[in-house]
């Protein structure tokens, strides 16, 4: 059950959009919502974000060296060297570090001839000490075995060198060799989570792999580092994880999050103007896009307790044809879960079933086991669920009579509450209050 509105809102989820005869999470149907619809759209978005990338980009030590180098080893080192050094620093610290060390090893035959000692010396202070020997053992690589030159194509720089993974690859082939390959990092993940407004676990596999084929679908093939690099710089400068500045953003025209606050500004206007027909239409459409996400079965929790029981075994009986195990219904306490300044709470239930119901399922619902679970493009407020149920630690708030079952199978699927309001209107934007 989730208790609508509570503290001002409900949450929003959406993601992939699961199929009954594809397995959970499996995006052979994701919503058109998180997709990028025709060709003219993206190449529009590739337009306004590249012409606001030449005019805003910041002018960085490792940019203006690749923008200069002709020679393509020594240009894909000195973005190796950037794209290490960035993976987990910020940029402001970067750059003097960046300044020394290829004031230091201006070429990949420099860095293979330092010394270990030499490299962490440089690296002090940068954290993460392992990517500062990898990059020189990888140096070492290009100049002993791969007769100096730098792999030309992400799956041949992931596969040949040590420290470099997806992202890395990916950076330095568009923009060290120009090969037309999109990026994730943190940055374009924010970004996409927005511009196509996913609300769902981005680190889930169903997620992650929407993203990346998001970014591939928009990365610009004419100039896919510059793309890749003006992704990021959005998410770094405009796109920002608080107090994105969405006016000077060059792609609000694109962002669905910038819509759907929009529409329920219009919404919340229109309300104080009186007019809930209007209001109904919102969130009607809003209910669409919460049936992107897996969940377990839930009603609106109103009323007191043995209403909010009538109404979920009411509920229940529709999933489970034939007598429910009543004596069985426990309920285990609140789950509250944050997402962006919104809380929500869900008050979980337990019913302990003797065997897998026999019949139909109602329709867009399925049984799963634990590890289906898992790999399902559930929410994180699911997933805070499902620990309660296992007696973990999620943050949750425990009710006095708990008695968590162990049932073979649980069963998330589209709830017959999904009338329940959850609007979710700043929930990209807005900070996150303590809960
Ligand atoms: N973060 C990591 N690499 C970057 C790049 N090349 N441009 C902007 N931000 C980045």
């Amino acid at each position: 059950m989730r208790k609508p509105r509570k503290a001002g809102g409900g949450s929003q989820r959406h993601g992939e959009q699961p199929s009954p005869d594809a397995g959970p999470g499996t995006p052979s149907q994701v919503s058109p919502y998180h997709l990028f619809g025709d060709a003219d759209e993206v190449t529009r978005f590739r337009a306004s974000l590249l012409s606001w990338y030449d005019q805003a980009k910041r002018d960085l030590p490792w940019r203006r060296r690749a923008a200069g180098e002709l020679d393509l080893d020594r240009r894909a080192y000195s973005v190796w060297v950037s794209e290490i050094m960035l993976q987990q620093t910020q940029v402001a610290t970067v750059i003097g570090y960046y300044t020394r060390w290829m004031q230091k090893w201006p070429t990949l035959q420099d860095l293979a001839g330092a010394s270990l000692e030499e490299v962490n010396q440089l690296w002090a202070g940068l954290g993460y000490y392992s990517r500062g020997r990898r990059l020189q053992e990888g140096a070492r690589k290009v100049v002993e075995e791969l007769g100096g030159h730098v792999p030309r194509t992400a799956n041949m720089l992931q596969k040949l060198l040590p420290g470099v993974g997806r992202y890395t690859a990916g950076a330095i082939a568009s923009i060290a060799f120009g090969q037309v390959t999109g990026v994730v990092d943190g940055n374009v993940t924010r970004v996409l989570c927005r511009v196509r407004a996913i609300g769902a676990d981005p680190r889930s596999p169903s997620v992650t792999q929407h993203l990346w084929s998001l970014a591939q679908q928009l990365v610009d093939p004419a100039r896919p580092g510059d793309f890749n690099q003006a992704a990021m710089e959005l998410g770094a400068t405009v796109c920002t994880p608080r107090g994105p500045l969405c006016p000077k953003c060059p792609v609000r025209g694109f962002c669905q999050a910038q819509k759907r606050v929009e529409k329920v500004q219009a919404a919340v206007s229109r309300r104080l103007l009186g007019s809930p027909e209007q209001e109904k239409t919102l969130e009607v459409e809003e209910c669409g896009l919460l049936a992107s996400l897996w969940e377990f079965p839930s009603v609106p929790a109103e009323g007191t307790e043995s209403v909010q029981r009538r109404a979920l075994v009411k509920a229940l009986q529709t999933w489970v044809r034939g007598p429910l195990p009543l004596r069985s219904l426990r309920c285990l306490g609140e789950v509250v879960h944050v997402f962006s300044h919104i809380r929500q709470t869900y008050v979980v239930y337990s019913l302990a079933l003797e065997e897998q119901p026999q019949g139909l399922l109602p329709s867009g619902a399925r049984w799963v086991s634990r590890a289906e679970f898992q790999a399902a493009a559930v929410s994180t407020a699911m997933k805070k669920v499902l620990q309660l149920f296992e007696g973990q630690p999620s943050g949750h708030r425990k009710a006095s009579s708990k008695s968590p079952q162990d049932p073979a199978t649980s069963g998330p699927g589209p709830g017959p509450g999904r009338q329940c309001r959850q609007l979710t209107l700043g929930a990209f934007f807005k900070p996150t209050s303590a809960p």
